[in-house]
């Protein structure tokens, strides 16, 4: 009954394309009420904005009725262990939890213990599927396949789980994949190419907020070298090639790693990432609970 969503490692290609495929018939569909009567379990253990907001939307259009889940208000407070709170929600007889925690892999401990499938919905700089999903999505609305292009993702790479679950993916997917940011965010292993470069070649331009909360200490740049080294600006916006798109999972840091204007310029579908988060997030929720 059910099946979990970790990341997106176990899902075949053709899994993925048809988790995307769901996406795109309730993006086209009037009416999809589906699970009524279904209790999904949001608990997230991280601020989010869009992933927690935007499973709640997605559960509401399929007719589910979502818990929200306030760490600072729950019996954490009382130094109850993460995995008895995840224990209780399974034991409510919920029908779905979507997780996400700071901690990488926190859903190992959880494997074969909790019978509720589990959505991953983040963790640590690990694994963000249903993000990857989304990003997926958006590029294949643009250019209808993925086989041949190349994308960049730009800035912190290494606390990154939206590059750590894209960069696997894309390259299977049969994209060119490479990573750029300063030196004290990157991993050798993915890729790195110069910014100036990245941008002549790539048709996917993917901004990341620089992850301040999973550093040791504040990555110390003032936010105007930063840019002009790292962000995309009225300067190098120039050298995209004329059909390249810009992205970014948001929150976005204005003028830091993009300036302002381009946030919402002809080239960027970053709010449209957000709008198709929400098809994508009732995908999820239909793959995990429909699973025979
Ligand atoms: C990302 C995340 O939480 O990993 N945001 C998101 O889910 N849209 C990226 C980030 O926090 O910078």
């Amino acid at each position: 009954m059910g099946r979990n969503l970790f990341n997106l490692k176990e899902l075949s290609i053709t899994e993925i394309e048809a988790i995307l495929d769901q996406a795109t018939v309730f993006l086209n569909a009037k009416n999809h009420k589906k699970f009524a009567g279904k209790i999904a379990c949001n608990l997230f253990f991280e601020p989010s904005t869009r992933t927690q907001y935007g499973f709640q939307v997605a559960e509401m259009n399929l007719d589910i009725k979502a818990i929200g889940f306030n760490p600072e208000a729950s019996s954490l407070k009382k130094e109850e262990s993460f995995y008895d709170t995840i224990k209780t929600f399974d034991a409510f007889g919920a029908d779905l939890l979507v997780i996400r925690h700071p901690s990488n892999g926190y859903y190992e401990q959880l494997a074969g213990k909790i019978e509720t499938p589990i959505i991953n919905a983040g963790d640590g700089t690990g694994d963000h599927p249903t993000q990857s999903l989304l990003d997926l999505l958006t590029i294949r609305q643009e250019f209808g396949s993925f086989n041949g292009l190349s994308v960049v993702m730009v800035g912190d790479i290494a606390h990154s789980r939206v590059v750590h679950t894209n960069f696997e993916a894309m390259k299977r997917l049969g994209m060119q994949v490479y990573t750029s940011g300063p030196e004290e965010c990157r991993q050798n292993e993915l890729n790195f190419i110069p910014l100036t470069q990245a941008l002549s070649r790539c048709d996917v331009v993917i901004m990341l907020r620089i992850q301040h909360e999973r550093h040791g200490k504040r990555l110390c740049m003032a936010t105007d070298e930063y840019n002009s080294k790292y962000g995309l600006n009225h300067e190098n916006v120039s050298l995209m090639k004329p059909n390249a798109i810009i992205m970014h999972p948001a929150p976005i840091n204005r003028n830091v790693e993009i300036i302002d204007e381009l946030v919402e310029c002809g080239r960027s579908r970053i709010f449209k990432q957000v709008k198709n988060g929400v098809f994508i997030r009732m995908a999820a929720v239909k793959y995990a609970l429909e699973a025979d």
